[in-house]
């Protein structure tokens, strides 16, 4: 049971809504880990979940950020034990193996656009606003925000949203890549859904190792090449290659 989110399977589909909206969704510990959890345990070992989507619950907000009002105490040391934390927590997000869409219903701030930028995909609703306010607090991103924008925007736009801290709105978030698609606030979780629909006619195993190897090509400790010889290769021995194949050849449409 948890506190902060809840978790509705909707057909394949697993809706992950973050539900403090009072706060605007802000990310406190007890919220995060209860995403960490869900994301450990029954959306990865579910079988029938073929994909997510995160939403934030109400109309104002996906996520405002970190909870602020919980670490304006913090040393040095707390400080930097809070960023380790958050990374381990939007790494598993980012490494997930089935397709996850943010669905950006409204302000997507500080640690929410990072949460954002976490997922594979992003969808905003026309109302939405994003942005990295940290400097105005005498911050900087600490949920890996300082690296996942600049490796989607470019080194540019990224460090003009991190030292401006000001907000970008859904249909610039769009001109500048860092939202997949913009859509009414009423068509977001259709418009996500489509998405997510068209990628469970297609192999899961497949789609799970494009994922790695995308992520490994964005970090510097691997080679995304060698990374991609060894997962297209691997994908030869699978069942879903056999059921791919056996149906291109059969001209029948693969049942995955
Ligand atoms: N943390 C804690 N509480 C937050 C919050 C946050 N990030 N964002 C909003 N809230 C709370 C407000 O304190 C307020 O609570 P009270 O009613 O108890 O005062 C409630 O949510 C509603 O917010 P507002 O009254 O401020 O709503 P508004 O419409 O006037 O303003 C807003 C909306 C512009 C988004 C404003 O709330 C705001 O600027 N929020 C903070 C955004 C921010 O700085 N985010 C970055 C956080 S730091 C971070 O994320 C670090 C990191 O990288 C990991």
């Amino acid at each position: 049971m948890y506190n902060n989110i809840t978790i509705q399977l909707l057909d394949q589909t697993a809706l992950l809504e973050i539900t403090r909206p009072k706060f605007l969704n802000a990310l406190n510990r007890e919220t995060l880990e209860e995403i960490d959890h869900a994301f450990s345990q029954e959306l990865l070992q579910n079988k029938d979940i073929r994909g997510v989507i995160i939403t934030g619950a109400g109309e104002k907000a996906f996520v405002a950020g970190a909870d602020i009002k919980e670490f304006v105490n913090y040393s040095a040391e707390e400080g930097a034990a809070l960023a380790k934390w958050g990374h381990g927590v939007m790494n598993r997000i980012y490494e997930f193996p089935k397709p996850i869409i943010a669905a950006i219903n409204g302000y997507a701030l500080g640690g929410g656009l990072e949460l954002a930028l976490a997922c594979h995909m992003r969808v905003a609703s026309q109302n939405a606003k994003m942005g990295l306010p940290e400097v105005t607090l005498g911050l900087i991103p600490g949920y890996g925000g300082t690296q996942r924008l600049a490796s989607l925007v470019g080194r540019g736009k990224a460090l003009e949203m991190i030292m401006s801290g000001e907000m970008i709105d859904a249909v610039e978030a769009h001109q500048w890549g860092l939202v997949n698609h913009v859509t009414n606030q009423e068509d977001l979780y259709n418009t996500c859904n489509h998405l997510l629909k068209k990628m469970y006619e297609k192999s899961p195993k497949a789609i799970a190792a494009a994922i790695k190897v995308v992520n490994a090509g964005l970090d510097k400790s691997k080679d995304g090449y060698e990374e991609e010889v060894k997962a297209f290769g691997e994908s030869f021995g699978t069942p879903d290659f056999r059921e791919g194949t056996d149906a291109f050849i059969a001209k029948r449409k693969p049942n995955f």
